[in-house]
């Protein structure tokens, strides 16, 4: 039993987790964490680009699925997903980000510590999880400076650098709801006068939105990052991209990964879904540098699609945080929990071994799947992805 009287064993796929995160969220919580910006539409075109991928199982291949762990960008990883740097979660639960931190560290996977997180990252890294920690671009650069030390001195293993957000998305349902934060969830990393405003809100306005305005430096540019890039040993990873030009202009200034994100429809509505984005970006720079993807991610089978569509590994955002409201770090162990049982099922079925058969799996978006077979060893995994 979780903390809040869920039944966590009950929860069987992350939808349940969801619908039992509405049951004992305040509504203007649940609405920030599971609202989109504008009409919605690329919050909702995220999840049918990713029902539109279709994975082409592979028979008879005498293996069942082994070890899902790996290595990014130095980083161990137990299975090929990390938690999406998501902004105050003390919001969900009153142990926060040390509770989601801890469900990482116990699942294997990596934690992203958001620059507005509510409990200070020495705090999260202490935790001992494999901790990145996720930069939004103020106009204070001191602040920015004085954050990448701190990562460091800390123990993150890598600095991710949000770039889709030179200004935030229009939440409506935040703007109704008039959205601040309360007294006691706080910006921790920030000096209270940068962090403030996201208490202050007005009628039909959100006061993150308002914070946003104020806090963040709507003229990031790729100077900004080469600074970044020379001020730091840690690799860095880039948020946010979603064209391959983009892509191949961060690898070209050395960055070590980018994520193929629309900000789960938070930001542009009208965006591209990540999925639909990720096989150009792939295509583009998968040999220079890593390629994560976000955005969408609600079951094993969608981590499936993402991989065999050429990803090194997922970020799972919202669920993470279901998962916390619900049970605390109980709660979001059974969130990555699920999705492991989910990736070996589908991997199982798949006929996948491993980790690199699966990102050499076949995805079709419509038609069937073609020969790729020509010229292959005989029991080797297709490397081709049909189309
Ligand atoms: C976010 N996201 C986000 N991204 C970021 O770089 N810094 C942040 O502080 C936040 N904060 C944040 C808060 C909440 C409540 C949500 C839901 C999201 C975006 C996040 O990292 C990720 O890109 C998306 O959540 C991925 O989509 P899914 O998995 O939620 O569909
Ligand atoms: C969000 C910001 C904080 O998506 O990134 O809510």
């Amino acid at each position: 039993m979780a903390d809040r009287g869920t039944d966590l064993a009950a929860l069987l796929c992350l939808d349940d987790v969801a619908s039992a995160a509405r049951r004992v969220l305040a509504e203007p919580v649940w609405d920030y964490v599971a609202g989109g910006s504008g009409t919605e539409s690329t919050l909702r075109d995220n999840r049918d680009a990713f029902d539109r991928v279709h994975l082409v199982p592979r028979v008879l291949v005498g293996a069942e699925p082994g070890d899902l762990g790996g290595e990014l960008l130095g980083t161990p990883m137990g299975l090929p997903v990390g938690v999406a740097p998501m902004a105050y979660q003390r919001l969900l639960h009153p142990d926060g980000e040390v509770a989601l931190a801890e469900a990482a560290r116990d699942e294997g996977a990596v934690f992203v510590a958001s620059m507005l997180s509510s409990e200070p990252i020495e705090r999260i890294a202490a935790t001992r999880a494999a901790v990145w920690m996720q930069l939004y671009w103020l106009r204070d650069r001191a602040v920015v400076a004085d954050l990448v030390t701190r990562a460091e001195n800390a123990g993150c293993r890598a600095l991710m650098l949000t770039v889709d957000v030179p200004r935030m998305g229009r939440r409506l349902r935040d703007m109704r709801s008039g959205f601040t934060l309360p007294d006691d969830v706080v910006a921790a990393n920030l000096p209270p006068e940068v962090g403030a405003p996201a208490h202050s809100g007005g009628l039909h306005s959100s006061a993150l939105m308002v914070h946003t305005g104020l806090a963040f430096d709507p003229k990031l540019s790729w100077r900004d990052l080469d600074w970044l890039r020379r001020r730091t040993r840690l690799p860095i990873v880039v948020k946010g991209v979603l064209h391959p030009d983009d892509a191949v202009r961060a690898a070209d200034l050395g960055v070590d990964a980018v994520v193929v994100s629309n900000h789960g429809g938070r930001q542009l509505d009208g965006a591209v879904p990540s999925i639909a984005a990720l096989e150009p970006v792939v295509a583009a720079v998968a040999d220079r540098c890593a390629v994560l993807l976000d955005s969408g991610v609600r079951s094993g089978v969608d981590v499936a699609r993402a991989l065999a569509l050429g990803a090194s590994a997922v970020l799972v955002g919202r669920p993470a945080l279901w998962g916390l409201a619900v049970g605390g770090r109980a709660g979001a162990r059974r969130v990555l929990s699920l999705l492991r049982t989910e990736l070996e099922d589908a991997m199982a079925m798949m006929g996948c071994a491993d980790l690199r058969a699966l990102r050499h799996g076949t995805t079709v978006a419509g038609g069937g799947p073609r020969s790729a077979a020509r010229g292959r060893a005989s029991g080797d995994v297709p490397a081709g992805r049909s189309r």
